[in-house]
């Protein structure tokens, strides 16, 4: 579909959504290369939703009362105005370049730690995520800053990669934070094809489990107000929806009431934020909710065909990276509710990657952490984007190699079995999982 036409189409979906309030410089298409592409056939109707629904996740969100109309309740208090700023084309985050502070794309979760040493989140002084930004008025929640330590990993062949763990330093607005504050920091995942992820049946990952029973992937089961369902979305299975996910993002990172949260996230005793102006109740209509979550279930992983030529190319790598254990967890063939079979390299289940990768308080003190298997689909869109790699849920990771390096725990087995191999056999492997 050219370009022109895709506009056009996604033009006259905006009008008749009410969208034409927006100035047309707001409808931020992406450029042609990265044109987004359903997975299945859509009629006009579903076409429709999907150009609308990519326009919402464009669209940067204006405060309250400044004639935004239909775009308009963003924060007070807020991380960044659009979908876009943080899944950039859909792609990852771009994670801290180096030390100081944290990109504006960076989410700070946070948690309180239990006295028996667990986590519980949120936290009275700052709601579900310190927030970094604020509208006019309003001042953000905290300023966060992150350095990081480097430390050499050794080869038992005495071959060499620098790492880098992250210290975060917090400075909340009233002046103090806790040190029971468990801070979680997140790197925008990718989204591209992400709505695939949620067609996968429950049965399949329960059998994953089942599979490989030395890495112990646990589901992770959500209770929602529909009862349990498998949490699927986040760096820690948190959401079990697109439509969640969706939801929670708004309200948390953004400060806009959706159909799905009718409340925004203040702390608990911010009564300047608690009674701010609204845009509207909810912030984000049911409509335009709904198109953004249709854009994400129907948008399609793409791969470019360099990519994709050069995993035909070594289908002996598959081989190397299932024989030393990896796809134990990165799992490459995943059944979908409608008869096909994607390639995700996930198993969706939770593993305890160990001390090295686990959150911290404060106090520098790391609180049990459970993981689900990276998706490393669509890791080629991220080495091809030309921007720094950071990869791992805070980013500490800058190659595919640092990132295996960091695989403790249950994953210790792989990773001494990826280090034991011959130098230009790790290269080979690196470079065809830089193709997926
Ligand atoms: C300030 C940055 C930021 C904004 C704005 C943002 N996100 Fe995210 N998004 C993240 C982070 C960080 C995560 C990982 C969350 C976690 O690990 O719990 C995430 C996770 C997701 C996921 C889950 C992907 C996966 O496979 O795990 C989806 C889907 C998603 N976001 C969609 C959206 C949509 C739609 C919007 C706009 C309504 C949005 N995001 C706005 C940062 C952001
Ligand atoms: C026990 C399960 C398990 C095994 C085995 C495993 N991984 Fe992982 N992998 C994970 C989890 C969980 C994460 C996410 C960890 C995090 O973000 O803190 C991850 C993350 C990654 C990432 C970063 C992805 C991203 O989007 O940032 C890469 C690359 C990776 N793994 C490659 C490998 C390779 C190569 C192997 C084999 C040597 C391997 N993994 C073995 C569970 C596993």
């Amino acid at each position: 579909m050219s370009r022109r036409r895709a506009l056009g189409l996604g033009m006259a979906a905006l009008a008749a959504a009410g969208w034409a309030l927006a100035p047309p410089s707001t409808l931020r298409i992406a450029d042609s290369a990265r044109e987004p592409t359903p997975w299945h056939a859509l009629d006009a109707h579903g076409q429709a939703r999907f150009d609308l629904g990519h326009a919402v996740f464009n669209t940067s969100w204006l405060p309250a009362g400044s004639g935004g109309g239909r775009r308009d309740g963003l924060g007070p208090q807020f991380v960044a105005t659009s979908c876009d700023a943080c899944h950039n084309s859909r792609r990852r985050g771009r994670g801290p370049a180096g030390d100081g502070p944290l990109p504006p794309d960076m989410v700070v979760q946070v948690g309180q730690r239990a006295t028996d040493g667990s986590v519980v989140r949120g936290h009275p002084q700052f709601g579900q995520v310190a927030n970094t930004a604020a509208i006019e008025g309003f001042s953000p929640e905290a300023r966060i800053e992150v350095h990081h330590r480097q430390r050499t990993y050794t080869r038992a062949d005495g071959s060499r990669v620098l790492l880098h763990m992250p210290v975060y330093r917090l400075h909340g607005s009233e002046g103090f934070a806790p040190e029971d504050l468990v801070l979680m920091p997140r790197v925008p995942p990718a989204v591209l094809g992400s709505g695939l992820l949620e067609r996968i049946p429950v049965a399949a990952i329960a059998e994953a489990a089942a599979h490989a029973p030395a890495v112990r992937g646990r589901i992770a089961w959500r209770e929602t107000s529909t009862g349990r369902s498998v949490g699927r979305f986040g760096w820690q299975a948190t959401e079990p929806s697109i439509a969640s996910q969706t939801s929670a993002a708004f309200a948390r990172e953004m400060g806009l009431s959706n159909p799905l949260h009718a409340a925004i996230d203040c702390a608990a005793f911010d009564h300047a934020c608690l009674s701010a102006p609204t845009g509207g109740d909810p912030e984000v209509a049911a409509d335009l909710f709904a198109a953004l979550v249709a854009f994400q279930q129907d948008e399609a992983m793409r791969r470019t065909p360099a990519a994709a030529a050069r995993l035909a190319r070594n289908p002996g790598q598959a081989r190397v990276f299932a024989r030393i254990g990896c796809a134990d967890c990165h799992r490459p063939a995943m059944p979908t509710l409608d008869g096909g079979t994607i390639a995700p390299y996930t198993d969706l289940l939770l593993h305890d990657l160990g001390r090295g990768l686990a959150d911290r308080d404060l106090a520098g003190r790391p609180v049990p952490s459970l993981w689900r298997t990276a998706p490393l689909w669509g890791l080629s869109v991220s080495v091809e984007s030309g921007r720094a790699l950071r990869l791992l849920h805070d980013g500490r990771a800058r190659s595919i190699e640092e990132a295996i390096a960091w695989h403790g725990g249950v994953a210790t087995g792989a990773r001494m079995r990826f280090d034991a191999l011959a130098a230009g056999e790790r290269q080979a492997l690196l470079d065809w999982i830089a193709a997926l």
